[in-house]
């Protein structure tokens, strides 16, 4: 049992809360899942980019998929093996793949067939070989919220399987550009084992008939998107999802790479957040608290259901509230029309399933600070970033007043 009342007392509120050692075993799970085969998880740095997280996650052995030189930076800083990084996204600037070309990590991940003729070109500016693989979009429908539906042609990413062959014959001729990996990613918090599948039977094909094509593909790449338990969902086992996929690939000898973000790091966090007042109309019930969309932007834009516990609270008088924050938006607010119990100023409450996505899609909006990490690991607590103060918000405008 964690201890929120001593953490917040120690830390104060809002705070991000993350229990290490609960990423160990979703790491364990996940590389156990694969052991039949030559894997990787390559950690999707974008669910929680905290250096300390991806330390943490290098000494597991995790390699890193990354859609920012920014990311891929955090990676190395943090101690991942550079031959464990990937770098995909659909709009990488020159600049960007130049840098990831001189750190020579592991691939560069491509969506368009512009952006592997950019890709080329810089590299043999640099007198390089690129290693790449190419994101392809298998058109199949994950069954989650569309905006984190990524697989489907009206959907902005990868390329469409024929186009993709073509890239792959283009580059397997350049003098500049090696295709190592073949990859695909479907949508985030996937709890239906048949997409998986169904991708993996196209994707499988695609790589063979690669192979056939003498191209030699080494990584086959199954993106991120393993679903989990924010409320009631029944979440895939991940048995069957690398069956699946080994029955994809058949007699392939190729590493399967696996890119988790949320799986890894979701239920392991806790965002902690103070009531400062409560308040009622004819109409509804508000708890205003100090943590806002700022903080934790996915119930407002998605509708993501997040569970909560108010610490300490008698749960015999419960009624319909929405959990707000401070911030000035009516889309600001953490849980909506859900029972709770009556609070009062300095109850703490608990929101879970906050660590994917929580503060790396955190921002300053109303000048608000961007809130305190802390790490949880054999019982004992560390702060992993510090709370931000009104000098930081300024620093980069102050000397232009
Ligand atoms: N690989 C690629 C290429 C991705 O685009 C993503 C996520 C992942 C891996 C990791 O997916 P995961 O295992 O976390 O499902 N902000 C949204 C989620 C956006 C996901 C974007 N791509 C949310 O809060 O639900």
């Amino acid at each position: 049992m964690i201890n929120f009342k001593k953490l917040s007392n120690k830390y104060d509120t809002p705070l991000y809360v993350y229990n290490f050692d609960e990423i160990t075993k979703n790491y364990n799970e996940l590389k156990n899942a694969f052991k039949a085969r030559k894997s990787m998880l390559c950690y999707a740095v974008k669910a929680n980019s905290n250096l300390s997280v991806l330390k943490h996650l290098a000494k597991l052995g995790s390699g890193c998929d990354c859609v920012s030189i920014g990311e891929v930076k955090r990676a190395l800083l943090a101690g991942v093996d550079k031959y464990k990084i990937i770098f995909s996204g659909v709009g990488k600037k020159d600049s960007e793949i130049r840098e990831a070309l001189q750190k020579d990590i592991l691939m560069l991940n491509l969506e368009s067939e512009e952006e592997m003729l950019r890709v080329e070109k810089i590299a043999k500016e640099l007198d390089k070989n690129a290693r790449i693989s190419i994101r392809v979009n298998p058109d199949i429908d994950p069954k989650t919220h569309p905006y984190i539906s990524t697989g489907l042609h009206e959907n902005k990413f990868g390329v469409d399987i024929d186009t993709a062959k073509k890239m792959y014959l283009y580059a397997n001729k350049s003098k500049n550009l090696t295709p190592i990996g073949i990859h695909y990613h479907i949508g985030s918090q996937i709890v239906k084992a048949l997409p998986f599948k169904e991708a993996a039977l196209v994707m499988g094909n695609l790589l063979r008939s690669l192979k056939a094509a003498n191209i030699d593909i080494k990584f086959f790449d199954i993106g991120g998107g393993v679903g989990i338990k924010y409320k009631d969902e029944i979440t895939i086992s991940l048995y069957d999802y690398a069956q699946n996929i080994f029955e994809a690939l058949k007699n392939e000898d190729v590493t399967i790479v696996c890119e988790p973000g949320r799986y890894m790091v979701g239920n392991c966090g806790y965002l902690l957040t103070k009531v400062l007042y409560e308040k009622a109309n004819d109409k509804k019930r508000f708890v205003i608290v100090d943590a806002g969309m700022n903080d934790l932007v996915r119930p407002s834009l998605y509708q993501a259901y997040h569970d909560f516990e108010v610490i300490g609270a008698n749960d015999d008088e419960k009624s319909l509230a929405d959990i707000v924050g401070p911030i000035c938006e009516s889309g600001d607010f953490l849980a909506k029309d859900r029972q709770m119990p009556k609070t009062k100023h300095d109850d703490l409450i608990v929101i879970k399933s906050a660590g994917a996505y929580g503060f790396t899609m955190s921002s300053n909006y109303n000048t608000r600070c961007k809130v305190a990490e802390i790490a949880l690991e054999d019982g004992k607590d560390r702060l992993i970033r510090r709370r931000e103060n009104f000098e930081d918000l300024i620093e980069l405008e102050k000397e232009y007043i």
